[in-house]
């Protein structure tokens, strides 16, 4: 269905009513946020030479570009976990791993783990919507331990590892699991206006259910929407440092203090893109959720008589009028 439509019949389904400048105001920015990240699909090169996939629906890429593959997995998603460091001292650590996609956060982490402590139990719980068929390989020594976990599909004990996927819908799956208790997770859904369904307060609080106290949460996201959410789940934030032309990712854990810089902080506090998307039964289709933030966002814009709006990111070829 159009845009358009979608967005009326929502504001209609909500008694809503809005002047046609803040409706288009709605619409192209949503439009924007739409608007694929990069052109083509299938196996694409990253700029360090190694590869991964672009999504034919999401129309992104599993990883960044620029950054490349498995620098990205080790620099947005391994190191800022702590898991390394903690790896020296304790006997098993557990990753909750949202969006297995290719595996490669979980080769690279296994890998480095085992490097530092070779007798290190591991016990990864996954996550995913859909297995690919084909999947590049990644350079050795990784490619050894990806094998491992495409092999063992849907998931296997051997050798101090423990590895469990459960396929569907992660909002759907994530209500199956009693007890986990997570020293990190790496959350590496599509990016939130695309795929909010995976960032939304309702699915973070479920993520966080399965988290030890000490466990620390990890995405490449630097999302005003994902950042609120979590500050209202009680996280303190820090940032995890750019890599390539990717932004600062997103650090949060249940105890110490907030670590983003007074600008980040204040823009948490103050914009009004900084509230959390909605999903309170876990089943809103990914556009709702989207269309039901937007206008939460323009009703803020409209109370507080303005704030500057985020740069848009996504150009590939989009008119945003
Ligand atoms: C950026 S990719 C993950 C890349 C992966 N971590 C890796 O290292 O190869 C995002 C993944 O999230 C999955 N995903 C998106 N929405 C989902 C949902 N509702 N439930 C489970 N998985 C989902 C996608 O299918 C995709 O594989």
């Amino acid at each position: 269905m159009e845009l358009s439509k979608r967005l009326t019949l929502y504001l209609q389904k909500h008694g809503i009513e809005l002047s046609s400048v803040h409706f288009e105001n709605i619409l192209k920015e949503l439009s924007v946020w739409l608007c694929p990240s990069v052109e083509g699909s299938g196996v694409a090169k990253t700029q360090e030479g190694d590869y991964t996939i672009i999504h034919p629906h999401y129309r992104e890429p599993y990883h960044s570009l620029s950054a490349g593959a498995v620098r990205e997995c080790l620099e947005k998603f391994l190191k800022p976990s702590g898991l390394l460091e903690r790896a020296e001292h304790l006997k098993r650590v557990r990753i909750l791993d949202v969006g297995f996609g290719l595996g490669y956060n979980l080769a690279v982490a296994i890998r480095e783990l085992r490097a530092i402590n070779p007798r290190l139990e591991i016990e990864i719980l996954s996550f995913e919507k859909e297995l690919l068929r084909a999947v590049p390989p990644l350079p050795e020594p990784y490619q050894t331990y990806l094998r491992l976990l495409w092999d063992g599909l849907p998931g296997f004990e051997r050798e101090g590892i423990s590895f469990r996927l459960l396929l569907g819908d992660a909002r759907e799956r994530i209500r199956e699991v009693e007890e986990f208790k997570a020293h990190a997770v790496f959350h590496d859904g599509f990016s939130p206006y695309r795929n909010p369904e995976l960032w939304s307060l309702h699915f973070l609080e479920r993520v966080k259910g399965l988290m030890e106290e000490e466990g620390v949460w990890v995405s490449y996201t630097s999302s005003l929407a994902v950042r609120k959410a979590l500050k209202e789940l009680g996280f303190r934030l820090s940032g995890t440092g750019s890599v390539g032309r990717k932004r600062s990712g997103t650090r949060a854990c249940l105890v110490g203090r907030d670590e983003l810089s007074k600008q980040e902080m204040n823009k948490i506090n103050h914009s009004p893109y900084a509230i959390p998307f909605l999903d309170p039964y876990l089943d809103r289709e990914e556009i709702e959720i989207l269309i039901d933030y937007r206008v939460r966002v323009e009703l803020l814009k409209m109370a507080q008589g303005g704030f500057e709006p985020p740069t848009p990111r996504f150009s590939a070829g989009c008119s945003t009028s």
